[in-house]
């Protein structure tokens, strides 16, 4: 009866010290490349995170891919630029995007702190430039 609880404890001690010496230790798991794909993993989450507020607050008007062909834009009256034009954006910088979106113009209502902070409002903006580089790639897709 003891002898077979022998031999599991030292297959039990054989195993930690064996996983221990092959295991490696964790500064050598490559620090560099982490960080780097840490970085590269918080700007998917901004723009995920952009992404959900133009669902929530714009693709209502300019819709979801950005075309600007939506029903409400239709009743509303409102000829929408198409953000899935490359041209569109072409000419307008960053801030003034921003500047736009952040007070609103006419009747584009103005998007507030309280509804995105700054720098989600910078990572929609991004987002927005992304819009025509999306409709490019679908494009591009077979279609099948
Ligand atoms: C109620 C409908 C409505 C909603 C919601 C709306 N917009 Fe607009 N948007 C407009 C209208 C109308 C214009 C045209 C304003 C003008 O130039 O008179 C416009 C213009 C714009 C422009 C300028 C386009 C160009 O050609 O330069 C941008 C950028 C824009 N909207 C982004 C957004 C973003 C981002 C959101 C969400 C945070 C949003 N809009 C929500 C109606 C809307």
């Amino acid at each position: 009866m003891l002898k077979p609880l022998l031999f599991v404890s030292a297959v039990v001690v054989f195993g930690i010290t064996a996983s221990s010496a092959i295991a490696p230790r964790p500064q050598d798991a490559a620090q560099a490349p982490a960080a780097k794909k840490d970085a590269g993993k918080a700007g998917d989450k901004a723009q995920a995170r952009a992404k959900e507020i133009y669902a929530v607050d714009c693709a209502i008007c300019h819709g979801e891919n950005g075309n600007g062909k939506t029903d409400l834009a239709k009743d509303m009256g409102l000829t929408l630029s198409d953000f899935t034009d490359a041209k569109t954006f072409a000419a307008k910088s960053d801030q003034d995007l921003f500047k736009l979106i952040r007070d609103g113009k006419d009747k584009m209502p103005a998007e507030g702190i309280g509804r995105a902070k700054d720098d989600e409002l910078k990572n929609l903006v991004i987002y927005l430039r992304s819009l025509s580089k999306q409709t490019a790639d679908d494009a591009a897709k077979p279609s099948n």
